[in-house]
């Protein structure tokens, strides 16, 4: 490798956390994934994972925000692309999921990285009085809407808010009738992409990445319209 090959890449490992990069499908992450498989557990599949690296190699994140734990697989994958001495929040209301995510945290040895908050993100993310450089949306889809004022007066500007799962199934952008069931998931979702298509201080691009991600940066001062 040339010298300066390597001095590239090894600054770039010293300013990721710890210099630790949790790869989908190797070690823990690929226990997590199995588990997740065999207990219907929803997590982000491959494809957004590799999203999700690529935007935090980008962003450097140091401060990021998760709604939605799970079984704290995307949270430990980002992990690994936190500015050195980064910090993740993620808030996750079910008991289980809670468990299994300290589970997988301690094995990690993340837990000076990962705050995991226990409660629904409708009670929690009021609490907050934080500034994060990236939040990953990932929770209930019919509460996004919801969620969204709270996640705009944290995110800052120039920051970066990643929405999954927008498309539902394809549900949301197709003309198709949908079933009674899914019909208000659906319509807060149609709400919640064209809120972040309107605000003027977003640009939004919609991925057909996995099951729809939608990707909202926050213009600064400077990048406002006139
Ligand atoms: C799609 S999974 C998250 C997957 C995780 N981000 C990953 O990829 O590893 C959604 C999680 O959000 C949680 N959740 C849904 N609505 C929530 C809410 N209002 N407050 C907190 N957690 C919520 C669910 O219990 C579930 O564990």
């Amino acid at each position: 490798m040339f010298e300066s090959e390597q001095t590239e890449r090894s600054g770039n490992d010293a300013d990721t956390c710890g210099g630790k990069m949790m790869k989908p499908g190797k070690g823990l992450l690929k226990e997590m994934e199995q588990y997740a498989c065999r207990h219907h557990v929803p997590i982000i599949n491959r494809e957004t994972a590799e999203l999700l690296i690529v935007l935090g190699r980008l962003v450097r994140p140091a401060r990021i925000l998760e709604i939605g734990t799970a079984i704290g697989y995307s949270a430990i994958l980002l992990s690994g692309i936190l500015a050195k001495g980064g910090r993740i929040d993620t808030i996750e209301r079910d008991e289980d999921m809670l468990a299994k995510a300290h589970e997988n945290i301690k094995r990690a040895g993340l837990e000076d990285t990962i705050a995991v908050i226990a409660g629904d993100a409708s009670d929690v993310l009021p609490c907050l009085d934080k500034s994060y450089d990236m939040i990953f949306m990932d929770a209930a889809k019919g509460q996004y809407i919801g969620f969204l004022p709270e996640c705009l007066r944290m995110l800052r500007n120039g920051g970066l808010l990643i929405s999954d799962n927008v498309l539902y199934k394809g549900m949301v952008a197709s003309g198709e009738p949908v079933g009674r069931k899914k019909r208000t998931i659906v319509n807060n979702m149609r709400e919640y992409l064209d809120t972040l298509r309107n605000d003027p201080s977003l640009d939004t691009s919609i991925l057909t990445v996995g099951d729809g991600v939608a990707l909202s940066y926050k213009r600064l001062e400077t990048e406002m319209d006139p």
